[in-house]
């Protein structure tokens, strides 16, 4: 299976993807990372394992609805079967799913349907709950909306900030990341309403 992975940052779930995308077990190779923004590490992680890059900048493009038609041309040149948002901080439009219809998946640092959006770490812990984790689910045009594919759960210890959960929660994330893209890519996705499953 064809992967591309949209980053907007650090790009630790790229780098669980790349370290495994040779096992001939895993069934996916990266074979495109596109970013929204110039400058970050994981374009340097992309280029360091030698995948190919593109960067889609919003503000070099007149308006939302260009920017997402770029956007879905590079990710398409690539020919993805499966297109992974992993850290990507931009809500990816209309045409880019109708493009790749049930074939785009996201992680939300986050148990969905609690705390979606940009800052569901900080929310979290705000909130005061006592676990948090991560969710992988399938992109639908909703805000962190749609069908939950699998999701692992943390601790919120006395002590947390943002950062520190965070981080306990990336390792997880990482992890799961991982084993969802590599079965969907082996086994295949379906998607039913508000339920999708793997194979
Ligand atoms: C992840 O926790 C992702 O869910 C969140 O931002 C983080 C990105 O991490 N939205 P990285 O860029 O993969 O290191």
């Amino acid at each position: 299976g064809r992967l591309v992975v949209l980053v907007s940052g650090t790009g630790s779930n790229l780098e669980a993807l790349l370290a495994v995308h040779g096992d001939p077990g895993f069934g996916g190779r990266v074979v495109g990372v596109v970013a929204d923004r110039p400058g970050i590490r994981a374009l340097d992680i992309a280029q360091a394992a030698g995948v190919p890059t593109a960067v889609v900048a919003l503000g070099d493009f007149a308006d939302r609805a260009a920017w997402d038609l770029a956007l879905t041309e590079a990710v398409a040149v690539f020919s993805p079967d499966l297109v992974v948002l992993a850290g990507f901080m931009k809500l990816v439009g209309r045409p880019f799913l109708d493009r790749f219809p049930d074939r785009v998946v996201n992680t939300h640092p986050a148990l969905l349907p609690a705390f979606p959006g940009a800052h569901g770490v900080r929310d979290a812990l705000s909130y005061g709950v006592k676990v948090s984790g991560c969710s992988v689910i399938v992109v639908d045009g909703g805000v962190d909306a749609g069908p939950i594919l699998a999701q692992d759960a943390v601790p919120v210890l006395p002590d947390d900030d943002e950062p520190s959960l965070h981080e306990r929660i990336k390792v997880v994330e990482r992890r799961l990341l991982v084993d969802v893209v590599g079965r969907i890519v082996r086994e295949g996705l379906t998607v039913e309403g508000r339920h999708a499953r793997i194979g």
